[in-house]
């Protein structure tokens, strides 16, 4: 197993062979200092899973707590029969994405017959740090160009149902509507942070005279279990592990005392399931077991919200490749790294992305050869031999760490719901393009769940560990999709538990 032995600690002699080895003093001795900052072992891990479980407990108990622990209103999971046809829109982080999804239930073979009519519009990058209308003006203007492009007829009587997957932490007292409790992932858009972001989408909509009805606002790890369940009895969790990273599952509302007394629950029996969005990556904010080291704290002081999701911050894509640069930053101004060289493109926040860092543990042509171009073409920068050795090092244990303490959260959720195998949804350009993170991950969380040394090998082989990631459904379109036919459908019975359902008799059929 490249980079960590079944104990946790990360042996960096052993991965890839031999680099180390060949490293000058000066980088060698660096190279054991940050190995020891970021080596999580198997203590540890367990460790930071008891204070995870705690802090998830505490998130079900009471509102405002760390892990915020968001009720979905998704109650249960899909049966695989859901049909209609829904709009869906996905506010990524450079993209939105539009789609239009018509579910045909189980056709005769038991197959799902989905299909899918999708587009992409890109988002200008000014509008992540920029006010409210604007935001809401571009999904509405964007939903306006599809709905032409497809030739999709509405009208105000006859509206498209639309679900929204808002992947930032949203409180939601009924499922179509969401209030914002912070910007995560970069983003810092003014006036919508303690605001309802359906009503806000609701009237951009309005503005552009679209005939659109919102019918759920949902989370993308909500999103990627549901997806997922419509054609997997076997998930138990979705999760992201992208530029954010986050889970949701499923609990019986009986399990989550905050929901005692509530108006919506009134008419549910206490073993109604529901899904719960986590909002994990703001685990340990108070930062009292997560491994922080400085690098981490530079990253968070000059982030947007400085003391917000620590955990995400240590694990997740967007800050991956960030404290590799902090790092190699750090050691130019030692004079131990691209010494005489211009690093003024270096200088550049945020300039590496994840997918580097992972093109560099992978790199296999001779002397890191692809690496080294990239360095010259994106940064203008000539790396020398043991510099690049040094690099694809520091790669792996950013990496490392990253995938280990993803591991935790759900170890803490698996514990918490006492689920000892099963199937974990998994989206997002971590998991999806980071070949070694499985197999970290999955090792990690063998360690941390005291699996047999069998069922840590299977996990490091991919060969079927008693938890395993498996590739997310569609969570921000087929998800979407789902959730809002479950909805209506839930509406249209009369099971209207945490809707509000403003509007919906136009699309429901009720
Ligand atoms: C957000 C979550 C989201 C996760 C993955 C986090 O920053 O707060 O809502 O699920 O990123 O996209």
């Amino acid at each position: 197993m490249a980079g960590a032995n079944q104990k946790g600690i990360v042996n960096i002699d052993t991965i890839d062979g031999h680099q180390k080895e060949g490293l000058p003093k000066e980088l060698r001795d660096e190279l054991d200092k940050l190995e020891k900052q970021f080596t999580v072992t198997t203590e540890k891990l367990k460790e930071i899973t008891k204070r995870f479980q705690e802090e998830l407990e505490e998130g079900l108990k009471e509102n405002g707590k760390n892990i915020a622990m968001f009720v979905t209103w998704v109650l249960g999971f899909p049966t695989g029969e859901e049909k209609g046809s829904f709009l869906t829109v996905d506010l990524g982080g450079t993209n939105l994405r539009v789609c239009w999804i018509t579910l045909n239930g189980k056709t005769k073979d038991k197959e799902h017959d989905i299909v899918v009519k999708q587009d992409s519009y890109t988002m200008p990058g000014e509008l992540k740090t920029g006010n409210a209308s604007d935001l809401w003006s571009f999904i509405a203007q964007s939903l306006q160009k599809f709905i032409e492009k497809e030739n999709l007829t509405a009208t105000p009587n006859e509206p498209l149902p639309l679900g929204f997957t808002f992947s930032y932490p949203a409180i939601q007292d009924y499922i179509d509507q969401g209030v914002l409790q912070t910007w995560t992932k970069g983003f810092d858009i003014e006036n919508v942070e303690g605001n309802d972001v359906a009503s806000q989408l609701r009237s951009a909509i309005s503005d552009f005279n679209l005939s659109i009805e919102i019918v759920a606002v949902i989370n993308d790890t909500t999103g990627a279990m549901i997806a997922s369940a419509y054609n997997d009895p076997d998930t138990i969790v979705g999760a992201i592990f992208g530029t954010g990273c986050n889970a949701a599952y499923m609990d019986k509302i009986s399990n989550i005392p905050k929901l005692k007394g509530k108006e919506q629950i009134q008419n549910l029996s206490p073993d109604t399931p529901m899904a719960i969005n986590c909002e994990y990556g703001a685990f340990d904010n108070a930062r009292k077991v997560l491994p922080i080291t400085r690098y981490d704290e530079n990253i968070d002081a000059d982030s947007p919200r400085p003391g917000e999701q620590a955990f995400e911050k240590l694990s997740a894509g967007l800050y991956l490749g960030e404290i590799f640069r902090l790092i190699i930053l750090d050691m130019h101004d030692r004079n131990l790294f691209l010494k005489d060289q211009d690093i003024t493109k270096l200088k550049e926040p945020y300039s590496i992305d994840t997918a580097f860092l992972s093109s560099l543990e992978d790199d296999s042509t001779d002397s890191l050869t692809q690496s080294s171009e990239t360095f010259k073409s994106d940064f203008n920068l000539t790396f020398t031999e043991p510099e690049l050795n040094f690099s694809r090092l520091l790669a792996h244990l950013i990496a490392i760490r990253g995938a280990r303490l993803c591991a935790c959260g759900v170890a803490a959720i698996s514990r918490l719901t006492k689920t000892t195998t099963g199937h974990v949804a998994a989206d997002g350009s971590v998991a999806n393009k980071h070949p070694r993170f499985k197999k970290r991950w999955g090792q990690a969380l063998g360690e941390i769940l005291d699996w047999s040394g069998e069922d840590i090998n299977k996990a490091v082989d991919e060969t079927g560990a008693p938890i395993v990631i498996t590739s997310a459904e569609d969570g921000s379109g087929v998800g979407a999709a789902v959730i809002a036919a479950m909805t209506l459908e839930r509406w249209r019975k009369g099971h209207d538990a945490g809707i509000k359902g403003d509007g919906f008799e136009k699309v429901s059929g009720r």
